[in-house]
Protein backbone atom coordinates (compact mmCIF):
# COMPACT_ATOMS: atom_id res chain seq x y z
CA UNK A 1 0.00 0.00 0.00
CA UNK A 2 1.39 3.31 -0.72
CA UNK A 3 2.39 5.92 2.10
CA UNK A 4 -0.02 8.27 2.57
CA UNK A 5 0.37 12.31 2.22
CA UNK A 6 0.33 14.07 5.56
CA UNK A 7 -1.21 17.21 5.85
CA UNK A 8 -0.55 18.71 9.34
CA UNK A 9 -3.57 21.19 10.45
CA UNK A 10 -1.84 24.71 11.83
CA UNK A 11 -4.86 23.97 14.02
CA UNK A 12 -2.82 22.77 16.49
CA UNK A 13 0.33 25.12 15.48
CA UNK A 14 1.58 27.64 18.24
CA UNK A 15 -0.86 30.82 16.71
CA UNK A 16 1.83 33.25 18.25
CA UNK A 17 4.17 31.75 15.95
CA UNK A 18 2.50 30.53 12.93
CA UNK A 19 5.13 31.11 10.21
CA UNK A 20 8.06 29.65 11.65
CA UNK A 21 5.48 26.63 12.66
CA UNK A 22 4.56 26.15 8.65
CA UNK A 23 8.37 26.24 8.23
CA UNK A 24 9.37 23.08 10.81
CA UNK A 25 6.23 21.50 9.89
CA UNK A 26 7.59 21.31 5.68
CA UNK A 27 11.10 20.66 7.23
CA UNK A 28 9.93 17.59 8.84
CA UNK A 29 8.30 16.08 5.54
CA UNK A 30 4.83 17.90 5.67
CA UNK A 31 3.51 16.80 2.44
CA UNK A 32 0.45 19.62 2.43
CA UNK A 33 -0.39 22.35 4.98
CA UNK A 34 -3.85 22.24 6.60
CA UNK A 35 -5.37 25.31 6.95
CA UNK A 36 -8.36 25.02 8.83
CA UNK A 37 -10.47 28.22 8.20
CA UNK A 38 -13.93 28.37 10.69
CA UNK A 39 -16.93 31.82 10.84
CA UNK A 40 -18.18 30.89 14.31
CA UNK A 41 -21.66 30.58 12.21
CA UNK A 42 -21.25 27.56 9.86
CA UNK A 43 -18.94 25.48 12.61
CA UNK A 44 -18.74 26.68 16.77
CA UNK A 45 -15.50 28.45 16.30
CA UNK A 46 -13.65 30.80 15.13
CA UNK A 47 -9.94 30.69 13.65
CA UNK A 48 -7.84 32.18 10.55
CA UNK A 49 -9.24 34.03 7.16
CA UNK A 50 -7.44 34.86 4.02
CA UNK A 51 -5.30 37.22 5.63
CA UNK A 52 -3.04 35.03 7.70
CA UNK A 53 -3.20 32.45 4.78
CA UNK A 54 -1.32 35.21 2.23
CA UNK A 55 1.21 36.03 5.70
CA UNK A 56 1.98 32.08 5.64
CA UNK A 57 2.34 31.63 1.90
CA UNK A 58 5.83 32.89 1.90
CA UNK A 59 6.87 30.74 4.41
CA UNK A 60 6.77 27.43 2.50
CA UNK A 61 5.64 26.38 -0.95
CA UNK A 62 4.00 23.51 -0.67
CA UNK A 63 0.40 23.09 -1.79
CA UNK A 64 -2.09 24.98 0.81
CA UNK A 65 -4.83 22.26 1.61
CA UNK A 66 -7.74 24.86 2.68
CA UNK A 67 -10.55 23.60 4.53
CA UNK A 68 -13.79 26.51 4.46
CA UNK A 69 -15.86 25.92 7.05
CA UNK A 70 -17.74 28.95 6.76
CA UNK A 71 -21.22 30.14 5.16
CA UNK A 72 -21.98 31.95 3.12
CA UNK A 73 -18.99 30.68 0.92
CA UNK A 74 -18.85 31.90 -2.59
CA UNK A 75 -18.28 35.63 -1.26
CA UNK A 76 -15.21 34.33 0.47
CA UNK A 77 -13.41 32.15 -2.45
CA UNK A 78 -11.64 34.75 -4.42
CA UNK A 79 -10.25 36.26 -1.80
CA UNK A 80 -8.91 32.79 -0.25
CA UNK A 81 -7.96 32.22 -4.19
CA UNK A 82 -5.96 35.22 -4.15
CA UNK A 83 -4.39 34.60 -0.64
CA UNK A 84 -2.22 31.78 -2.32
CA UNK A 85 -4.66 28.55 -1.59
CA UNK A 86 -4.10 25.79 -3.87
CA UNK A 87 -7.06 23.45 -2.41
CA UNK A 88 -10.08 25.08 -1.64
CA UNK A 89 -12.06 22.28 0.06
CA UNK A 90 -15.96 23.22 0.79
CA UNK A 91 -18.57 21.56 2.66
CA UNK A 92 -21.91 20.95 0.27
CA UNK A 93 -24.40 22.35 3.47
CA UNK A 94 -22.56 25.61 3.49
CA UNK A 95 -23.95 27.08 0.64
CA UNK A 96 -27.49 27.08 -1.39
CA UNK A 97 -25.24 25.63 -4.47
CA UNK A 98 -22.58 23.26 -4.10
CA UNK A 99 -22.26 22.53 -8.04
CA UNK A 100 -21.85 26.43 -8.61
CA UNK A 101 -19.09 26.66 -6.14
CA UNK A 102 -17.42 23.97 -7.13
CA UNK A 103 -17.16 25.48 -10.71
CA UNK A 104 -16.16 28.85 -9.04
CA UNK A 105 -13.32 26.86 -7.45
CA UNK A 106 -12.39 25.50 -10.72
CA UNK A 107 -12.53 28.87 -12.26
CA UNK A 108 -10.25 30.74 -9.96
CA UNK A 109 -7.95 28.23 -11.06
CA UNK A 110 -7.50 26.36 -7.88
CA UNK A 111 -8.41 22.74 -7.42
CA UNK A 112 -11.69 21.72 -5.28
CA UNK A 113 -12.76 19.88 -3.02
CA UNK A 114 -15.99 18.59 -1.31
CA UNK A 115 -15.66 17.59 2.53
CA UNK A 116 -18.30 15.03 4.25
CA UNK A 117 -19.62 15.60 7.56
CA UNK A 118 -20.13 11.94 9.51
CA UNK A 119 -23.81 12.52 9.04
CA UNK A 120 -23.62 13.22 5.11
CA UNK A 121 -23.45 10.41 3.01
CA UNK A 122 -21.08 9.46 0.19
CA UNK A 123 -24.23 9.70 -2.18
CA UNK A 124 -23.77 13.23 -2.13
CA UNK A 125 -20.63 13.29 -4.45
CA UNK A 126 -23.16 11.68 -7.11
CA UNK A 127 -23.40 14.34 -9.48
CA UNK A 128 -20.31 16.63 -8.59
CA UNK A 129 -17.22 13.58 -9.10
CA UNK A 130 -16.46 14.73 -12.57
CA UNK A 131 -15.73 17.90 -11.30
CA UNK A 132 -13.33 17.78 -8.08
CA UNK A 133 -10.07 16.81 -7.22
CA UNK A 134 -10.36 15.84 -3.67
CA UNK A 135 -12.80 14.21 -1.47
CA UNK A 136 -12.41 15.34 2.29
CA UNK A 137 -14.41 12.48 4.45
CA UNK A 138 -14.63 14.47 7.93
CA UNK A 139 -13.92 11.63 10.73
CA UNK A 140 -14.90 14.07 13.52
CA UNK A 141 -17.69 16.42 13.45
CA UNK A 142 -16.31 20.37 11.98
CA UNK A 143 -14.95 22.89 14.76
CA UNK A 144 -12.52 21.37 16.86
CA UNK A 145 -8.95 20.00 16.64
CA UNK A 146 -8.46 17.22 19.11
CA UNK A 147 -11.43 14.61 18.95
CA UNK A 148 -12.01 11.31 18.61
CA UNK A 149 -11.82 9.34 15.39
CA UNK A 150 -15.73 8.32 14.83
CA UNK A 151 -14.73 4.30 13.48
CA UNK A 152 -18.22 3.99 12.03
CA UNK A 153 -16.48 7.10 8.79
CA UNK A 154 -13.87 3.63 7.72
CA UNK A 155 -17.08 2.23 5.82
CA UNK A 156 -17.57 5.88 4.20
CA UNK A 157 -13.93 5.89 2.80
CA UNK A 158 -13.80 2.53 1.18
CA UNK A 159 -17.53 3.65 -0.14
CA UNK A 160 -15.76 7.02 -1.94
CA UNK A 161 -12.70 5.07 -3.18
CA UNK A 162 -14.93 2.96 -5.04
CA UNK A 163 -16.34 5.83 -6.42
CA UNK A 164 -13.24 7.53 -7.00
CA UNK A 165 -12.16 4.61 -9.38
CA UNK A 166 -15.11 4.12 -10.72
CA UNK A 167 -14.78 7.65 -11.89
CA UNK A 168 -11.30 6.90 -13.31
CA UNK A 169 -10.21 10.27 -12.40
CA UNK A 170 -7.51 11.38 -10.26
CA UNK A 171 -9.58 12.62 -7.31
CA UNK A 172 -7.36 12.55 -4.11
CA UNK A 173 -9.32 11.07 -0.74
CA UNK A 174 -8.63 12.87 2.48
CA UNK A 175 -9.71 11.81 5.68
CA UNK A 176 -9.67 14.39 8.32
CA UNK A 177 -10.00 14.10 12.07
CA UNK A 178 -8.63 12.11 15.57
CA UNK A 179 -5.55 10.98 13.14
CA UNK A 180 -2.93 8.97 14.76
CA UNK A 181 -0.98 6.37 13.88
CA UNK A 182 -3.55 3.60 14.44
CA UNK A 183 -6.12 5.17 12.74
CA UNK A 184 -4.12 6.56 9.86
CA UNK A 185 -3.23 3.03 9.08
CA UNK A 186 -7.22 1.82 9.52
CA UNK A 187 -8.05 4.67 7.09
CA UNK A 188 -5.34 4.05 4.44
CA UNK A 189 -6.27 0.28 4.42
CA UNK A 190 -9.88 1.71 3.68
CA UNK A 191 -8.67 3.92 0.40
CA UNK A 192 -7.51 7.23 2.09
CA UNK A 193 -4.28 8.55 0.48
CA UNK A 194 -4.13 12.11 2.16
CA UNK A 195 -4.31 12.66 6.48
CA UNK A 196 -5.23 15.39 8.18
CA UNK A 197 -3.23 15.68 11.37
CA UNK A 198 -3.44 18.33 14.19
CA UNK A 199 -2.81 17.28 17.32
CA UNK A 200 -0.88 14.13 16.35
CA UNK A 201 1.73 16.19 14.56
CA UNK A 202 2.50 18.91 16.79
CA UNK A 203 2.00 16.84 20.05
CA UNK A 204 5.81 16.96 21.65
CA UNK A 205 7.25 20.20 20.59
CA UNK A 206 9.23 20.96 17.60
CA UNK A 207 11.65 17.95 18.37
CA UNK A 208 9.06 15.57 17.75
CA UNK A 209 7.36 16.86 14.04
CA UNK A 210 9.57 14.85 12.41
CA UNK A 211 8.90 11.13 13.87
CA UNK A 212 5.39 11.98 14.43
CA UNK A 213 4.97 12.71 10.85
CA UNK A 214 6.95 9.70 9.76
CA UNK A 215 4.87 7.82 12.20
CA UNK A 216 1.77 9.23 10.70
CA UNK A 217 2.75 7.75 7.37
CA UNK A 218 3.01 4.60 8.62
CA UNK A 219 6.94 4.47 8.42
CA UNK A 220 7.77 5.99 12.30
C1 LIG B 1 -11.72 20.02 12.51
C2 LIG B 1 -10.60 20.31 11.53
C3 LIG B 1 -9.45 19.41 11.59
C4 LIG B 1 -8.71 19.40 12.90
C5 LIG B 1 -8.07 18.07 13.06
O1 LIG B 1 -12.83 20.77 12.16
O2 LIG B 1 -11.12 20.24 10.19
O3 LIG B 1 -8.55 19.66 10.52
O4 LIG B 1 -7.73 20.39 13.00
O5 LIG B 1 -7.48 18.02 14.32
P1 LIG B 1 -6.98 16.65 14.98
O6 LIG B 1 -6.01 16.04 14.01
O7 LIG B 1 -6.38 17.11 16.25
O8 LIG B 1 -8.21 15.79 15.16
ZN1 LIG C 1 -9.71 20.41 8.51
Amino acid sequence: MPAPLISPSILSADFSRLGEEVELVDAAGADWIHVDVMDGHYVPNITIGPMVVKALRPHTTKHFDVHLMIAPIDAYLEAFAEAGADGLTVHPEAGPHIHRTVQAIRALGKSPGIALNPGTPAKMLDYLIDDIDLVLVMSVNPGFGGQSFIPGQLKKIAAVRKMIDKSGRDIRLEVDGGINPETARLCVEAGADVLVAGSATFTGGPGRYASNIAALRGAG
